[in-house]
Order: structure tokens, then sequence, then C-alpha cells
């Protein structure tokens, strides 16, 4: 994506040499637009040497300026592919709400066609006055987005609301408001299980797997930002993605009564959880004493989460699963398409141990048809938003 990032005189305006950062990481290119107030809080040299790219501002004869030529504001406005104001002031609001445009961030702001987003920060008194407010109402109508601040400490010696947003979430809700969303998905409820399921033997002690959660999370992450609205039933210990319902489980048993109650408000199921297969027979209240010897432990099945939310599908419900094969791969992937009646398998070649906490991944999809091409190798999260691609182009050209 590229994004200007506005930024405004706040002591706050250090946090977005940080966002610059993350989001230049994150592989999105960024240009900075510096207000003359946001100046006095951050150089423009920290915002290039972060980003690699020009910084803007009012001034042109300051360091690091760019120059300023009277269009600049009209190619910056088009060039951007969203537009995001970290740190917000109330006089920035203020100007964008009324359609003033005074400086170089204004005009971009009016300009522009791309979405907006705004992460304000300022004295609790002033956020709270309902000026401010209204034009914040006023913003949200022009379809613009907000990351509301947080409460804290300010740095005005005050405790209230104010403080800016966490920079990871400005960083996902930036993710989400600039992503197009797709017809097919957009507004869909997509429930979606992931990460490892954890049996206990005692207190102490319990069965899992090597699985983290990762495809899971970043698949909920990719239906979220293209307008699904995504029930996210997690086990593991990896923390649950902004913006994400999230239901924590651990168990299969758990995971099994989450997703039902789920299940009935959903349109479609995206089975990615490593659901441990057995659990062992008893789970002792106490720990468990060593004995001499040799030890048994009896296993009995857990639940199939996937089949049994299958066997309770409306017609209208889609479902995804996954298959970890390390061996005939195709073969396997399109028997469980078949015995568990599913729309389509995403098959991950497992061979040595592939697939978990690796880098990079290739997922093949399976339908009725057969096997399509493989998406990847990709990273995680590039892997996941070309799944939700590849399915909603899938079901768009699918018959209601
Ligand atoms: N699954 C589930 N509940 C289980 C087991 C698996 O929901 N108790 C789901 C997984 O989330 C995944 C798919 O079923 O989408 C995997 O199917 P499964 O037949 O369990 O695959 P493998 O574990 O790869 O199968 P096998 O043991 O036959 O190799």
């Amino acid at each position: 994506m590229q994004i200007i990032l506005g930024i405004t005189g706040g002591v706050a305006a250090y946090k977005s040499a940080e966002l610059a950062r993350l989001l230049a990481n994150q592989g999105h290119r960024v240009r900075c637009i510096l207000t003359e107030a946001g100046a006095r809080f951050i150089t423009p040299l920290t915002l290039t040497s972060l980003t690699g790219e020009p910084c803007y501002g009012a001034n042109p004869d300051q360091g690091e300026w760019r120059a300023n030529p009277s269009i600049e504001h009209i190619e910056l406005a088009r060039w951007a592919d969203l537009v995001a104001v970290v740190p917000a002031t109330a006089n920035i609001l203020g100007k964008a709400a009324n359609g003033l445009a005074s400086d170089l961030l204004s005009t971009v702001l009016l300009a522009t066609r791309a979405p907006v987003l705004w992460a304000p920060a300022m004295n609790t008194g002033m956020w709270e006055h309902p000026a401010v407010q209204a034009n914040l109402v006023r913003l949200r109508s022009f379809g613009h987005a907000v990351v509301d601040p947080g409460e804290g400490v300010l740095a005005c010696g005050e405790e209230g609301s104010g403080k800016l947003a966490e920079v990871a979430a400005i960083a996902e809700a930036i993710q989400v408001h600039g992503t197009p969303k797709l017809m097919s998905l957009s507004g869909r409820r997509v429930l979606i299980t992931a990460g490892p399921t954890r049996e206990d033997l005692d207190p102490v002690r319990t069965l899992t797997n090597r699985s983290t959660g990762t495809m899971g999370i970043e698949l909920a992450r990719a239906f979220r930002d293209v307008g699904a609205q995504v029930q996210l039933v997690l086990g593991g210990e990896l923390p649950a993605p902004w913006g994400v319902e999230t239901i924590r489980v651990r168990s299969a048993q758990q995971m099994l009564e989450a997703s039902e109650a789920c299940w009935v408000g959903a349109d479609g199921l995206v089975a990615a959880a490593a659901v441990a297969d057995q659990r062992p027979e008893s789970s002792a209240s106490q720990k468990m004493k060593k004995v001499e010897g040799a030890e048994s432990l009896v296993l009995v099945r857990t639940p199939d989460i996937l089949a049994r939310l299958c066997a309770a599908r409306r017609p209208d419900q889609w479902v995804l699963g996954f298959a970890a094969e390390s061996e005939k791969h195709l073969e396997h992937a399109s028997e469980k398409l078949k015995k568990k009646g599913l729309d389509a398998v995403l098959v991950n070649d497992v061979q040595g141990g592939r697939a978990f906490g690796a880098q990079a991944n290739t997922l093949t999809p399976i339908t009725a048809q057969g096997p399509h091409p493989p998406l990847g190798p990709l990273a995680k999260d590039q892997l996941a938003r070309a799944v939700v691609q590849w399915w909603a182009g899938h079901l768009a050209g699918r018959p209601a």
C-alpha cells in the first residue's frame, strides 16, 4: 500500500516515527507530511531515514524538506492508497471536518479520494469537548475511520482519555481501512478455528502439538481486512488479532462447544485449527507421581470439530478445511474433501516438519473440480491473503 502519514503537533508525534518504521517494515511505502507544529516535535530527517521516502511539509527552506511546488498536494493526493493522520490534533480534525485547506496536509486531505484514517491524541478536556466530538461525527460521515485514543496519564499531567492508541493497533486499523472490500465476503460472518488444542493429563502436564496458530490468525486478519465479520475460536498462546471477536479455548471439547455456538449464525467456516486427535481417557486432578518401570497412557478420540460442523451445515453455508499431509498429498486430501463434505480443502505439505512455524509456506486448494494451482510459497500473512482472494473469486463464480 502507498500510505501518506500526516503528523500534526502533539507530544505523541514521536510515536509516529515508530509507526512509519513498522509500516515500512510491513512492505508499505510511507511518505510523511509534517505540519509546521508537527515539525516542532519530530524532524524530517528521522522520518526520511526510517521510510526511505521523502518527507513533505509546509516550509521548503528547512533542512530535509522537499520542495513544495503548487501542485504537489494533488500529486500526493493521487499517489496515496490511504491517508492516515497520526497523531491528529483538535485543530486538524476541525479543519478537515469543515473542508478548510490552509497547508499541505489539509489540502491533501481535501483533494484525496483515498480512504482516510485518524488517530487523535490530545488533552482530555479537548477530546471531550462537544466541538471535537461533533467534528469526529462529521468525519465518520465522510467514511473516514477513527482509532479512538486510550486512557492514561497524558503529557499535560492529567489522567483521562486522549492518549494516542497503541502503534500496533493503528497499524492494524490502517491495514483494515486500506484494504479494498470483496463483494462475496464483505459483511459475511466467517467462523475460523485456529491454533493447537491442549489435553491435560494432570494440572502440570498436557498433550498438544507443534502448531502455533499463526496461519489461522493471519487468515482471521485477511478475512477481516476484506470486510468479513470474523469470529475466531483460538487455542494456544498467541495474542488475538486486533478487531476480531476472539473466543479462547484450551481443549478440543471446548473448541467444539465454542464453534457450535458460532456456527448457527455463520456464513462460512475455515477450519485451520490443529486439533489434538486424542486425549487421555482421564485427567487427574492432582499431579501424577512417577512409578517404577514402564507406564502406559490410555488415549481416546476427541470430537472431530470439522466433521461435526459439516454434519450440521445449512446448504447456504460454505466450509474450508485444511489437510496436513506428508505423502500422497492430493490423494489423501481429495478423500478428506469427499468424506467430510467440504467445499475445498487446502493441502499443506508437512514433510520434514515444513509448515510448523516455518516462514514461507505453500497451500494447494482442492475442490470437487480437482486440484487448483498452488498458492505460494509465501510468508504466512501473504499466503492468508492469497487464500482469501482465491476463495472470494471461487465464491463469486459460484451460483447463489
Ligand atoms: N479437524 C477438526 N477436529 C479434529 C481434527 C481435525 O476440526 N478433531 C479439522 C482441522 O482443523 C483440519 C481438518 O480437520 O481442517 C484436518 O482433517 P484431519 O482428517 O484431522 O486431518 P489430519 O489430521 O491431517 O488427518 P490424518 O490424521 O488423517 O492425517
